[in-house]
């Protein structure tokens, strides 16, 4: 479905990062290791390449790595880009100072929690997890996201599994959001940013 949805040359979430990334971008420091996470056309990992991180982005379609690849190249910046599915990924214990997870919520339950414990692997301790996604009221907004509903991330949902991280921000809220024709309108968003507890 993605491989389809990405064969045009438009980027259908355009290709300034995500508004949650930039808005969050004073947490980021030049030279730390970033995974993006599914990544889909690159806008996020580029901007994170551009703030000056060593960044490795994955994502499970072709045409969406093809078209970041594209992109990093526009921008003059390095990504190491991998064609991966989270199904398989092999979560490198520790390895990175930050994990961004932009719209991951293709997830149902069961592989959501495979995949916070594969974050919760791969960060180093004090770690930063960026995580944005859309809450359950985003189903009558239909301006972007799954329509799954036990896909949605609810506050509850992620100060559970969080619980024991440093959270610097757990909220839900709404905005309106143009980035790309793929989340464009009036939004219900939440946004997690986390550290991963352990002695750094
Ligand atoms: C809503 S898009 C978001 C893309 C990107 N994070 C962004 O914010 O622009 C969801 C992405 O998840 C990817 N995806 C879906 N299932 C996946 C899987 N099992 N493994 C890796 N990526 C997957 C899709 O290819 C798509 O790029």
């Amino acid at each position: 479905m993605w491989d389809e949805r990405y064969a045009t040359d438009d980027y259908i979430f355009g290709t300034a990062p995500s508004q949650f990334l930039e808005k969050n971008a004073g947490l980021l420091t030049p030279g730390e290791t970033a995974l993006a996470v599914a990544d889909g056309e690159g806008r996020n990992s580029v901007y994170l390449a551009e703030k000056g991180l060593s960044v490795t982005a994955m994502d499970s379609a072709a045409t969406g790595i093809e078209k970041a690849r594209r992109l990093a190249q526009a921008k003059g910046v390095e990504v190491d880009f991998r064609l991966a599915d989270l199904k398989t990924w092999e979560w490198a214990p520790s390895k990175y100072d930050v994990v961004a997870a932009i719209f991951i919520q293709f997830a149902p339950p069961e592989f959501r929690a495979e995949i916070f414990n594969g974050i919760e692997c791969t960060l180093k301790p004090g770690g930063l997890l960026l995580l944005h996604g859309y809450t359950p009221k985003q189903l009558d907004y239909k301006t972007g996201g799954p329509s799954a509903e036990e896909n949605l991330y609810t506050r509850d949902m992620l100060s559970k599994r969080f619980g024991a991280w440093d959270i610097l921000r757990l909220e839900e809220y709404e905005a309106e959001l143009n980035e790309g024709a793929g989340h464009s309108g009036r939004s219900a968003l939440i946004d997690l940013i986390a550290r991963k507890p352990g002695v750094v």
